[in-house]
């Protein structure tokens, strides 16, 4: 595996390598992301994954500094899972200079997670651009787990006309369910026990929908007095539809429903689509 660090030698690393598949990461590599290189596989011939905390997407009081930098292990599992090529940036070799322009996402920033961390989308959106006008790639793969991201990435690659095809990574769980986040490593050992109640509330409101429950606030609610009883701080439960994640007009179209709730000084996110 080539590993680059500067925008002119990865690009000149990528001259004449085919079918180029960008898996964006911000690092400390789990099984969830070993899949998605392993999806990006069978959409092109080169895989470049690349690893960068961008600090763009987070919030003054959130994790930018503790977040988990695990280079050389990361390094390790890219090569083992047959990535081609490495993009592993500086800080000043992605931001040479203050960004002052952004991507501004529309509403869906502001909704749900962007309720919650205003700013990220846009961050989130604007690095990931920037990502893909560096690597030029034909496709990019991005994982189910981060839901609204996705959504806002398709929806910026449709409108801005961008030649990439956004293939979207289904989540990889542990054995209990919790859905798997470079985040888990926060947990203490109760809470990390504690933890897939998150996941076994949302397949509960999906087999209610299933059964015919059409009152989505009241199973949201449910949900909510649930993780609360068990010590949880929840920003939302939200049964939306899947095309734009608005509040869903009827409950047999595709639906999702996404929760983001904090255990301890842990927030985890998840979904589960129906
Ligand atoms: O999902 C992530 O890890 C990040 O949001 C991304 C897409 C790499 C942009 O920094």
């Amino acid at each position: 595996m080539q590993t680059h660090s500067s925008i002119a030698d990865l690009r000149a690393a990528l001259q004449q390598r085919g079918r180029v598949v960008f898996v964006p990461t911000m690092g400390n590599l789990h099984a969830g992301h070993i899949s998605l290189m392993e999806q990006a596989r069978a959409h092109g011939d080169t895989v470049v994954a690349s690893i960068f905390v961008n600090r763009l997407q987070f919030g003054p009081n959130e994790d930018f500094d503790k977040y988990p930098r695990t280079f050389q292990a990361d390094c390790d599992k890219l090569a083992a899972a047959g990535v081609d090529v490495l993009f592993a940036p500086t800080e000043a070799d992605l931001y040479p200079e203050p960004q002052e322009y952004f991507v501004e996402p529309p509403g869906i920033q502001n909704v749900l997670d962007g309720e919650f961390r205003p700013g990220h989308f846009r961050g989130v959106a604007t690095v990931v651009l920037k990502l893909f006008n560096i690597v030029q790639p034909q496709a990019a793969v991005f994982g189910k787990k981060d839901y609204q991201q996705l959504m806002v990435i398709r929806n910026m690659t449709r409108q801005l006309a961008l030649p990439i095809a956004i293939v979207g990574g289904e989540t990889v769980r542990a054995a209990d369910g919790l859905a798997l986040s470079s985040r888990n490593g926060y947990l203490s050992e109760a809470e990390r026990a504690e933890a897939p109640r998150l996941y076994r509330l949302l397949n509960e409101i999906r087999a209610a929908i299933r059964a015919g429950q059409a009152d989505t606030v009241k199973l949201e609610n449910t949900a909510i007095a649930a993780l609360t009883a068990a010590g949880w701080k929840t920003d939302y439960v939200a049964v939306r539809q899947q095309a734009d994640l608005a509040m869903p007009k009827d409950v047999n179209a595709p639906l999702v429903v996404l929760a983001a709730s904090r255990l301890g000084t842990t927030r985890l996110i998840d979904n589960i689509e129906i």
